[in-house]
């Protein structure tokens, strides 16, 4: 019999060495380590210096997830890498697998920005319930420290660099217990790291564009709104698709982007805060690699163990969100 269940397996994550706290911001910007940190709770972030590319940061991630899965890399059948920030806008993932030499790997790059951990999972789950892929490596790695302007320091106190991965196995046990997806084009303007075209005339009538991307413009208050407004419904019907109820939650990883969304969420939600992996006053909003990086903390410090129910939601950019009900491990 084909096993079409999803498993868990394994988890890893990796993030810059460089710190820029608070306290340093504010000798960039006109900011304050207060002003941060009540308004975001984040106190410190890593940001990745020129030599480290995401895909070594992604690579060393995925490594850790693979020792913890005991697998071999040569097993993997699929790697998604969930970015808004390739080393290579053709895609990075098959760069990461032939870091990993997962030559039977077939690799591809997602972008849902800040839910892309999620979107991927879900993808992910696809291939393995439908018996076409057994072994999965789902990563989600950013380095936004590329794209935030450094003068405004409305974004740049709110981003960090980081990559996070997990291991995804079919089982005969399906421990993806459910998800729900959105996506509203109408919002797209709310935040944006957008390609600004520069006509380039070539020849007679015929103008092309060239240009580059420009950094992040975000506007806080309606990504707020839309956070604590969708994010709690997005939990409560994946829930509902896993037939469960909020007491039977575990813990809740949301994606880290402000103190005062996870609070809001869990208050909403009616979860206790001591239920919420929070680890954002560290790392900031490290985009798509903020839940596996959070997972795979609170499963290495032993916080999280197999057979817990987990609830986890991203949101972002696009707008998109979404959210997902698994058990930890096999
Ligand atoms: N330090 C000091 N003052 C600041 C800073 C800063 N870093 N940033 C903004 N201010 C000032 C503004 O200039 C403004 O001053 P003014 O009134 O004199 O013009 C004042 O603070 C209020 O600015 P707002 O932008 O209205 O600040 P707000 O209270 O909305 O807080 C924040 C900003 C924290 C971003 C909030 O909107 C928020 O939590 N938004 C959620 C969005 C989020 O977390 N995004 C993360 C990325 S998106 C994602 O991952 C989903």
């Amino acid at each position: 019999m084909t096993n079409t269940g999803i498993a868990m397996i394994g988890s890893g994550s990796a993030t810059p060495p460089v710190s820029l706290d608070n306290q340093r911001l504010s000798q960039i910007v006109e900011t304050s380590d207060e002003w941060i940190a009540s308004r975001t709770g984040i106190r410190d972030r890593r940001v990745a210096d020129p030599q480290t590319s995401l895909c070594s940061l992604a690579t060393a991630a995925s490594k850790q997830a693979i020792a913890m899965a005991q697998i071999d890399s040569s097993e993997i059948d699929l790697i998604i890498l969930a970015t808004s920030t390739p080393d290579d806008l053709f895609g990075s993932a098959s760069q990461i697998q032939a870091q990993l030499d997962a030559p039977q790997a077939v690799a591809f790059d997602l972008t849902a920005a800040c839910s892309g951990f999620i979107f991927g999972l879900v993808t992910a789950a696809q291939f393995i319930r439908t018996g076409v892929y057994k072994t999965v490596l789902l990563i989600g790695g950013d380095i936004l420290s590329r794209w935030v302007d450094w003068s405004d320091r409305r974004t740049c106190v709110l981003f960090g660099d980081g990559a996070g991965a997990v291991v995804l196995q079919a089982s005969d046990c399906d421990r993806l217990l459910g998800f729900e997806l959105r996506s509203d084009g109408s919002q797209n303007g709310c935040l944006n790291l957008s390609f600004q075209a520069q006509p380039q005339p070539l020849i007679d009538q015929i103008t092309v564009s060239s240009g580059t991307y420009q950094p992040i413009t975000m506007n806080g208050k309606e990504v707020y709104r839309f956070a604590v407004k969708k994010v709690p419904e997005v939990i409560e019907k994946a829930l509902f698709r896993a037939d469960l109820t909020v007491d039977q939650i575990n813990w809740l990883i949301l994606h880290q982007a402000n103190q005062r969304i996870m609070d809001a969420v869990a208050q909403r939600l009616n979860i206790p805060s001591e239920n919420v992996i929070s680890n954002l006053a560290n790392y900031g909003n490290t985009s798509a690699a903020s839940i596996p990086i959070a997972l795979d903390e609170a499963v290495r410090s032993g916080k999280i163990k197999p057979g817990d129910v987990i609830a986890t939601s991203g949101f972002g950019a696009g707008l998109t969100w979404g959210a997902a009900i698994f058990k930890w491990g096999v």
